[in-house]
């Protein structure tokens, strides 16, 4: 099948065929516009170096991020794109979530957290390019619930399939098609993530894939190039010139130390072959992550994010540049939140994901450590056109270095421009070895350092060395620091070097002037036979200052300080980061945003944690500067350079919930024989098409059969004796079982990493002074883990959930089964938070979670009073489910970014479930026998930060013996003075009770 082109894209393409092709190796794939540079008029295209944006090379500096993670809109995202940019990031990886743009069949919603057209804007505005990848890593793989009930097997050419995603697939198109490069931010758009051919006994993967492709290209997305994610890394799969499906733009997928954050200290071995795999596919393909872990996922009941981030810190990305890795993709920069059950069983509410900015938007030390790896790629355009020498260590391949414990690929340009990464050759090392290297000069290849001392590597650290290293009119012979960022500014030529606290550095520079240092005092530079040459150990920062160059050699803790902020020019497009885009250096604060000049004013925009001394290096024409709008008093110490101080004197003060007023109400009144179920939906299914049939039992019981998550069987007659129910829910689903108001017991899973339950089958016994003559009652009330995603492409989305099979024991059987959930089902009614968000409880349905509930007028709910206490902190007695409902208010201070978590203390010996809504959107999913997370962040704009506050939170005990909270309190976990975009009227629009239950 091909597609079609318009009259313009197709003359467009005319002219391009006839520029002779650079490569013999690559292929243009079919239908395919081609984007291979020198063979293409399109604004992105690129060769076996790099892309090239308007003709011009960058390195891709991507990191994954899910808008709908945080559903606060263009503010929050404006944040999280800021942060990234400051730190180096040049593009963002997007994904577009299919079941929360259409929860019903054929009723597609890009409204809200939704829209496509809000994160471009966004995007565009900061200077974020975008790598658009419709699909979703997180509940149902992104699948809406209702594709559970399509015969056609998903991720295949099979007709009903096709015409399930055609639609999303289209209006995607149509929403990027405007925003493609150099209209918008949209750089390239993925059409299948990990996937693979078709083979004989797997047919029609590579002809959907296909489809995909084409319904892009028929849709309008002629400018930009196709791409897949190979999540077996490094085979090739859709590769251009491989056949049907393949992409105009290949990239591997890798996660080198895995998930298992438990194990954190267990490092995966150093993968010399990143090189070799590429040339063995194809020497002219770009060499591409299309995810690259730069954290990883956490179980329930794992050991939290915090050990994820021992598990997987930076380091490794500096083997993907010494592959010659020219475009990555850091899967997840910003993780964000599984609110509103978006999670998929192996995860729990926190998608935090130990990336380099935290879920709650605050910066880990990894954010600071990819700034300065981002900040030197950018910085070194020879870097793009540097190949691999020679790699291996002493007694193994080419040796640089003299310690046979140091593993060192080098790579060199053209132009002369020689990188050496170095690091320990087992990650299993964790002491330092100090070693010297020879490095290659325009004077002959010399061992380095030569002034005595070593260059040292910390365990399961890794450098970048450079020779013949040039910045502005000036050349770096060698430097055994490494290199930050180098810029030119009001005429000089800055070059940022830094090295591990104390370590010994040596840099060469020929100039024949003599050198001036100030600064911390631990530096020295002398003029020796026509060259500046700086020594000594790092220590804050110091400046050395010769002829028209300034090198700045600062101790690694300070450079992590570090900014180097792009002035707007208009010369250069807002997403350029190469060193001939103006900027400025600044020192000190936690975050810095942005940097523009107007008149004689520096105008700094960013954030602080605490009293800051600031550095900051401008043109000379700059005599003032300011932050976030307020002049600093600065001393100026040298044209273009300042110091001041900004002081920091937030407080903030958070209300106690223990002393706010509470409500609560019973939360299941459906274990009443009485409770009426007359308008929940009659379980009539006697078959289902899933390739999961049923364990038993007349009719089909499953959820997503009829869009539910709760079950209600009746039977007649006291002559049962029990029964046998096979309850699924993913990994740590729980249920409880009641028959006519009188508990059974309750039932729960594990985590994949122990012992994998995800179903469980049990026999429950009735006493005969539980039953009735006539209408007996079982419910089964079930907290599923949401939906498998299709990872293997089994249909294993499909995966039932809720009582998978039943038998009545003893004689007879149910007569019929009544089931329950969200309320709505499918015709969910708050289109805003959209159709995930609410669940099956009592409550739910009733909408207590929404902001106007009129707890004191419904019948049920109760105040809190000494007499008859009514919290989450006294809890239930007996087994049932319980919800509590509180109000409080916040002031915030105006000018702050302060990050407010709803934090639960866990009891692990008992097992309860609660959840929360904060203002009607569900936050946060806590397990009290499993955990880990007690911790949940309540991003601004779902929480009102100057304004009041409604809190639901319900409280599932599995235990006959009941449960209580033991703690439940708000924190705050970072306290920033900050130029943060604030949510006007402190809420994100969302409807309210009088809009959706009244
Ligand atoms: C799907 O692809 C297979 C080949 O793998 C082909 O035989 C079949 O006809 C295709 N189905 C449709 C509906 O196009």
């Amino acid at each position: 099948m091909r597609w079609l082109v318009s009259a313009s894209a197709l003359s467009a393409l005319t002219i391009a065929s006839q520029i002779a092709h650079t490569s013999s190796a690559y292929v243009v794939p079919p239908g395919s516009p081609g984007f291979y540079h020198g063979n293409s008029s399109a604004a992105v295209t690129f060769d076996q170096y790099s892309l090239f944006l308007d003709n011009k090379r960058l390195f891709v500096f991507s990191g994954e991020f899910h808008p709908w993670r945080l559903p606060t809109g263009q503010a929050g995202w404006r944040d999280v794109f800021q942060k990234m940019k400051a730190a180096g990031y040049n593009a963002a990886s997007v994904y577009h979530h299919w079941a929360l743009s259409e929860g019903k069949r054929g009723e597609l919603d890009f409204n809200y957290y939704r829209s496509h057209t809000d994160v471009y804007e966004v995007a565009k505005e900061v200077g974020i390019l975008i790598i658009v990848r419709p699909g979703a890593e997180t509940y149902g793989g992104g699948y809406p619930g209702w594709l559970t009930n399509d015969p056609a097997k998903a991720r295949t050419n099979q007709t009903g399939h096709t015409d399930a995603w055609t639609p999303f697939i289209e209006a995607v198109s149509k929403f990027v098609e405007p925003y493609q490069y150099p209209d918008g931010p949209v750089i390239a758009i993925q059409s299948e993530n990990e996937f693979w051919e078709s083979t004989s006994s797997d047919p029609g993967r590579s002809e959907y894939m296909q489809l995909i492709e084409n319904t892009y290209r028929a849709n309008g997305l002629t400018k930009i190039p196709i791409t897949h994610n190979d999540q077996t890394n490094t085979r090739g799969t859709y590769a251009p010139g491989s056949g049907l499906g393949e992409v105009d733009l290949y990239t591997w997928d890798s996660y080198p130390n895995g998930f298992d954050c438990s194990n954190p200290t267990a490092w995966s071995g150093l993968d010399t072959q990143l090189d070799a795999d590429h040339q063995r596919i194809d020497p002219e393909l770009l060499w591409a992550s299309g995810e690259f872990g730069s954290g990883a996922f956490d179980p329930w009941g794992g050991s939290g994010y915090d050990q994820c981030y021992i598990l997987t810190n930076e380091q490794y990305t500096n083997n993907n540049y010494a592959g010659e890795t020219h475009y990555q993709n850091l899967y997840m920069t910003f993780g964000g939140t599984n609110w509103g059950n978006l999670a998929e069983p192996t995860v729990y509410t926190s998608y935090d994901y130990a990336a380099p900015i935290r879920e709650d938007r605050t910066l880990s030390p990894k954010y600071y450590e990819l700034k300065l790896q981002a900040g030197f790629l950018h910085a070194s355009p020879d870097f793009l056109l540097a190949t691999r020498v020679g790699s291996g260590t002493v007694g193994s391949g080419t040796a640089y270095s003299d310690n046979a414990k140091v593993y060192t690929t080098v790579l060199k340009s053209q132009s002369g421009v020689s990188f050496y990464v170095v690091r320990q050759t087992s990650n299993s090392y964790t002491t330092p070895v100090s070693f010297s290297l020879r490095v290659n000069t325009t004077g002959g290849e010399i061992t380095v350092p030569q002034y005595g001392g070593n260059i040292t590597l910390e365990g399961r650290e890794s450098q970048i060395l450079v020779s013949e290293y040039p910045f502005g009119n000036h050349t770096l012979t060698y430097s055994t620091a490494e290199v930050f960022t180098q810029t030119t500014i009001g005429g000089v030529d800055y070059l940022v070097l830094y090295a591990q606290v104390g370590h010994s550095i040596e840099a060469v520079i020929p100039a024949t002037a003599v050198p001036q240092v100030t600064g911390s005092g631990s530096i020295k530079a002398t003029s020796t036979n026509g060259s500046v040459v700086i020594t000594g150990s790092t220590s804050g920062i110091s400046r050395v200052v010769f002829s028209g160059a300034t090198v700045i050699v600062a101790d690694k803790e300070t450079a992590l300080s570090l900014w180097n902020i792009r002035l707007p020019s208009s010369n250069n497009t807002l997403y350029d980061v190469t060193p001939d885009a103006p900027s400025v250096l600044v020192s000190g604060p936690y975050l810095v945003r942005n940097a523009s000049i107007t008149g004689s004013t520096l105008e700094l925009y960013g954030d602080i944690n605490a009293t800051t001394a600031l550095g900051v290096i401008a043109p000379s024409s700059v005599n003032s500067v300011s932050w976030n709008g307020e002049s600093v008093q600065v001393q100026n110490v040298a044209p273009g350079v300042f110091n001041g101080t900004l002081e920091f004197g937030t407080k903030v003060s958070l209300p106690g919930l223990k002393e706010a007023e509470w409500y609560c109400a019973n939360s299941l009144p459906e274990i009443d024989p009485a409770f009426n179920d007359s308008d929940w939906v009659t379980a009539n299914k006697t078959s289902t098409v899933r390739p999961y049939q049923p364990q038993g039992g007349k009719y089909v019981l499953y959820a997503d059969e009829y869009g539910y998550h709760q079950a209600r069987g009746h039977f007649t007659g006291s002559s049962a004796t029990g029964v046998n129910l096979t309850v699924q829910g993913g990994y740590n689903f729980g249920y409880s079982v009641w028959i006519n108001s009188q508990f059974l017991g309750s039932s729960q899973g594990t985590n994949q990493y122990t012992t994998s339950i995800d179903i469980t089958t049990e026999t429950w016994s009735f006493n005969t002074t539980h039953l009735n003559e006539g209408d007996n009652v079982l419910t089964v009330v079930v907290d599923q883990t949401g939906l498998e995603e299709d990872y293997g492409g089994d249909d294993t989305f499909k995966t039932p959930r809720g009582v998978r099979g039943y038998t009545l024991l003893g004689g007879g059987d149910f007569d019929y089964w009544k089931l329950q959930g969200n309320l709505g089902g499918e015709d969910f009614p708050d289109k805003v938070r959209g159709p995930l968000n609410e669940g099956g409880l009592f409550v739910e349905r009733q909408g207590a979670h929404l902001p106007g509930f009129p707890v004191t007028s419904t019948s049920g709910w109760n105040a809190s009073t000494a007499a008859s206490s009514c919290t989450p902190y006294d809890g239930i007695t007996s087994a049932g489910i319980r919800a509590y409902r509180t109000t409080f208010e916040l002031s915030l201070p105006e000018g702050s970014d302060v990050p407010v978590a709803l934090q639960f203390e866990r009891t692990p010996s008992s097992s309860y479930r609660s959840l929360f809504y904060i203002n009607g959107w569900q936050f946060g999913r806590f397990n009290s026998r499993d955990g880990p997370q007690t911790s949940f962040p309540l991003p601004e704009g779902i929480l009102n930060p100057r304004g009041s506050n409604e809190l639901l939170v319900t409280l599932w005990s599995l235990d006959a013996a009941g449960a209580k909270i033991a703690d439940l309190e708000l924190a705050n976990t970072a306290l920033l003075e900050s130029s943060k975009e604030v949510i006007v009227g402190g809420t994100v629009e969302s409807p309210g009770y009088s809009q959706l239950r009244d």
